[in-house]
């Protein structure tokens, strides 16, 4: 997919990417990276990480997109010496040559181009902490045996994918964690909230990255 989209700068700096047909960005416009360090780095995986003692664990990623939280976890749990299994689900993946134009300041630019380029649907070691498997698949046709710890929900917002944000998708996802596990998403649509926690998430509101007041957490108790 690449001729729907196109890079634009979000206020940290840090590029995102605008898609038209739906009119909407890969991230906040306020600032992509501020934003997956937010949602995704501190309320779900140092959160984690503060909680549990596991040394190894498993993190599965709604959209792929332009590789960002993947390029961040890698980086983090380099730092704190914890080994992750990231799974990563996109049925729309970015052709390279607009991928390759990305500029993700202070990030590790071999490992983004490494796990742009792997092959889809296998898995691979990118060091002795980030074992990744990126699949070519939509979450909706998505099984798996293996179960996670943390969910990075980094789906498009109700408002432009719908689908995306329903009871049976909530199931699924309550389904895909091990106890103890949980959800982290931007969005904090009340909707949203009431519905995850009515298929059994316990629902925390946590303050949200800059530009938005809240996001979500949801925890498989
Ligand atoms: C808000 S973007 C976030 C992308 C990514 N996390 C990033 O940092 O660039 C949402 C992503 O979800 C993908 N997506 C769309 N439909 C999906 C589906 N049914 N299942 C999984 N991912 C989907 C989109 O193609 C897009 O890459």
């Amino acid at each position: 997919m690449k001729n729907n989209l196109r890079i634009i700068s979000s206020n940290d700096g840090s590029h995102t990417i605008y898609r038209e047909d739906i009119d909407e960005h890969y991230h906040s416009i306020h600032g992509s990276i501020q934003e997956s360090i937010h949602v995704f780095i501190e309320a779900g995986l140092k959160t984690f990480i503060e909680h549990n003692k596991k040394k190894e664990f498993n993190i599965l990623e709604i959209g792929f997109g332009t590789g960002l939280n993947a390029l961040l976890t890698n980086q983090e749990i380099i730092q704190l010496k914890k080994v992750v299994n990231y799974h990563t689900l996109e049925p729309l993946p970015i052709d390279y040559s607009l991928i390759k134009n990305i500029n993700f300041k202070k990030i590790n630019s071999n490992v983004f181009s490494q796990i742009h380029n792997l092959k889809w649907d296998y898995n691979h070691t990118i060091n002795n902490y980030f074992n990744f498997l990126k699949k070519k698949i939509r979450l909706q046709d998505y099984n798996s045996k293996i179960k996670y710890d943390i969910i990075y929900y980094d789906a498009f917002g109700p408002n432009s994918q719908n689908d995306m944000w329903t009871i049976d998708v909530f199931e699924k996802l309550y389904s895909l964690l091990n106890s103890r596990g949980f959800l982290v998403t931007y969005c904090a649509k009340g909707q949203v909230r009431r519905d995850l926690k009515s298929v059994g998430f316990k629902m925390e509101r946590l303050p949200g990255p800059i530009g938005k007041r809240e996001m979500l957490r949801a925890n498989k108790i």
